[in-house]
C-alpha cells in the first residue's frame, strides 16, 4: 500500500517542448539543498511509536502480497539503513562536493528526551556535533523537530493510556488542551536553547496531515486506525496549538545569527501540498470534492497558523458551534514549506462520515469518498506507482504563494531505482519552480528528497528516494551516487534550468 494513496482508503471503489531561455535564475543566495529525517536515515531508535511500529510487524505474506500485519513492508527496521548516525559527516562531505549550500535534516525527539522531562545530552551534544560539521561543509542546516515519529512516553502504541496519547489528546479534551502541546513547547524551547546558536532555519512538524491521515484515516501509520477523520481534524487543531507555542518558544530561546546573515530564526512547518483534480472536469460533483479535498488536506492547517481560523466541520466556513478564530495561533508561520509530490483524482460522491456511525444528530464531517491515483497510460509514474506531475507544481505554489509568506521547496522527488526518471524529474520541477520566481514569488530554496536512500515508512527500504544509492548489504554501507546527483549539481552551477541544462538531462514530459 503506498504511502501516499493513504487517502484511497476512503474510497469506496479503491481503486513540452519550449526554450527555457528568459528565465532568470535563482539568486546566489538560494538555498540548494535535500532533506533526510532521522527515524529514515540514523537506526538506533528504540524509544519511539514507530519502533513500536517495527516490533509488531508480522511477516506473512500470502502468495508474495503484504498481509495486513506487515506493518512495514519485509518487517524493515531502522537500524539495517544507512547509519547516517554514524556516517552523517561522509554524507555532508559528499554533499558539499556536489555543490549544495544546504542541508534539511532532521532531529529525534524520542531519543533528545528518551522520558518525560529528562534529555540525554549525550544526544544533544551528537546534534551539535552533526549541526556544526553541516556548517563545516558550507551546508546550511534545516532543523526539523519533529517528522512522523513522538517518543512512546507521548504516544505509546501498545498501553495508549499510558501515554499522552499522542496528537488527538485523551479522549474527550477539548482541542488545545492536548497534553502533548505543551510537552512539544518544552522540547522545542529546549533544543532552541541547546542548538539555537547553530541553527537559524526551523521546522517545528513535518507533514501534519500525512501522519493524521496514516495514523487515524489509513491505517499505515502507528497507531493504524481507520476512518476516524473527526478525531483527525481535532488532532489537526492540537497540532496547530503545538505548533504556535513552539514558534514562540524557539524565538525566545534561540537569538543567535548562526548564518550572519541578519536573520536570527526563521519558524515554519513542512507541509505536504497535494494537487487535487477532478476525475472528469465537467462533472459537478467531482469539482466540488476536489475543492472540499483540498480545504481539509492542504488548507485548514494552515488557515489555523496564519489567520488563526478553527473550521471544525471543515466546511469552509468558522461560523459554527466552537468554531471562530484564536489569536493564539495567528501569524505563527515565519515563510512556508511545501512538500510537492503530485496529485490526487477526485470523484464526486459527497458523504456524511463520522468515527462511530451511525453519526448523532449534529457529529461528523462532509467528506468526498473517492479519491485514486491516476492510472492514465500517457503518464509517468515514479516505482511506488505515484504520478509524476510537474505541471501541477505552479498551482500549488501559486496557493501556497496566496498565504504572503516566503516559500522553500522543503521535499520534492521520487522512489527511482535505476535513476531513469529523476534528471529530468529534477529538471521539470525546478523549471516551473523558476517560472514561479520569475512571477514575482519570493522563493528561498529547494531541497530535494533525498540525498541517500532510506525507510521509507510503511514501504520499508524497497523504495530508493535517493540520488546517492546505498548498498545495505555492505557493512560500510557504501554510498555510491546517481547520475541524477550530476543533474543536480548541474543545475545548482547553472543557477536552475537552462536550455544546457535541459539539452543535456531532458524534460519529463
Ligand atoms: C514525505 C515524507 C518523507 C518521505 C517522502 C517520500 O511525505 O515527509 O519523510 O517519506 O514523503
Amino acid at each position: 500500500m503506498m504511502k501516499h494513496s493513504l487517502t484511497a482508503l476512503l474510497v469506496v471503489s479503491l481503486i513540452s517542448c519550449s526554450s527555457s531561455d528568459g528565465l532568470t535564475p535563482f539568486p546566489d543566495t538560494f538555498e540548494w539543498g535535500t532533506g533526510t529525517s532521522a527515524w529514515q536515515i540514523e537506526g538506533g531508535n528504540t524509544t519511539s511509536d514507530w519502533t513500536q511500529w517495527e516490533d509488531l510487524c508480522v511477516l506473512d505474506k500470502l502468495d508474495g502480497v503484504r498481509s495486513a500485519g506487515e506493518t512495514i513492508a519485509d518487517c524493515h527496521k531502522n537500524d539495517d539503513g544507512p547509519d547516517a548516525w554514524n556516517l552523517y559527516g561522509d554524507d555532508f562531505a559528499m554533499a558539499n562536493g556536489m555543490g549544495h549550500t544546504a542541508v534539511r535534516l532532521g532531529i529525534e525527539w524520542a531519543k533528545i528526551e528518551p522520558t518525560r522531562g529528562n534529555f540525554d545530552q549525550n544526544a544533544i551534544d551528537h546534534y551539535r556535533e552533526v549541526l556544526q560539521r553541516a556548517r563545516d561543509e558550507g551546508l546550511e542546516p534545516m532543523v526539523t523537530l519533529q517528522h512522523f515519529t513522538l517518543p512512546t512516553w507521548v504516544h505509546d502504541v501498545l498501553e495508549p493510556e499510558q501515554s499522552l496519547r499522542g496528537w488527538p489528546g485523551a479522549p474527550g479534551s477539548a482541542i488545545g488542551e492536548a497534553a502533548i502541546i505543551d510537552a512539544f513547547e518544552l522540547y522545542a524551547q529546549k533544543v532552541a536553547e541547546e542548538l539555537g546558536d547553530l541553527v537559524d532555519i526551523w521546522v517545528t512538524i513535518n507533514e501534519p496531515m500525512s501522519t493524521l491521515f496514516g495514523a487515524y484515516v489509513a491505517a499505515m501509520f502507528p497507531p493504524g486506525e481507520n476512518l476516524k477523520l473527526e478525531k483527525t481534524v481535532h488532532a489537526t487543531y492540537n497540532v496547530a496549538y503545538a505548533h504556535a507555542k513552539a514558534y514562540r518558544a524557539i524565538h525566545a530561546a534561540d537569538q543567535t545569527d548562526a548564518s550572519g546573515n541578519g536573520e536570527v530564526a526563521t519558524v515554519s512547518i513542512a507541509k505536504h501540498w497535494r494537487a487535487f483534480t477532478p476525475d472528469y472536469p465537467d462533472k459537478p460533483g467531482a469539482v466540488e470534492s476536489a475543492v472540499r479535498f483540498d480545504h481539509l488536506f492542504n488548507r485548514i492547517l494552515v488557515n489555523a497558523i496564519t489567520r488563526g481560523e478553527i473550521d471544525l466541520n471543515v466546511d469552509q466556513d468558522v461560523e459554527d458551534e466552537g468554531e471562530g478564530t484564536r489569536d493564539e495561533l495567528k501569524n505563527t508561520l515565519d515563510w512556508m514549506g511545501v512538500n510537492f509530490y503530485g496529485r490526487f483524482m477526485v470523484s464526486d460522491s459527497i458523504v456524511h462520515m463520522c468515527d462511530s456511525s451511525p453519526c448523532n444528530e449534529g457529529d461528523g464531517l462532509m467528506v468526498p469518498l473517492f479519491v485514486q491515483e491516476n492510472t492514465d497510460p500517457e503518464r509517468k509514474y515514479n516505482d511506488l506507482l505515484w504520478e509524476l506531475y510537474p505541471e501541477g507544481f505552479i498551482d500549488v505554489l501559486t496557493d501556497a504563494w496566496s498565504y504572503g509568506l516566503p516559500i522553500r521547496i522543503t521535499e520534492n522527488g521520487l522512489a527511482d531505482e535505476q535513476d531513469l526518471l529523476r534528471p529530468s524529474f529534477m529538471v521539470s520541477h525546478i523549471e516551473e519552480l523558476q517560472k514561479a520566481f520569475n512571477q514575482g514569488m519570493d522563493i528561498r530554496g529547494y531541497y530535494h528528497w533525498s540525498l541517500i536512500d532510506n525507510l521509507e515508512w510503511a514501504e520499508g527500504y524497497t523504495p530508493r528516494f535517493g540520488m546517492v544509492h546505498i548498498d545495505y548489504d555492505s557493512p560500510e554501507r557504501t554510498r555510491t551516487p546517481r547520475e541524477s546527483a550530476q543533474a543536480y549539481s548541474d543545475i545548482i552551477e547553472a543557477g536552475g534550468v537552462s536550455d544546457e541544462i535541459v539539452t543535456s538531462w531532458g524534460r519529463l514530459y
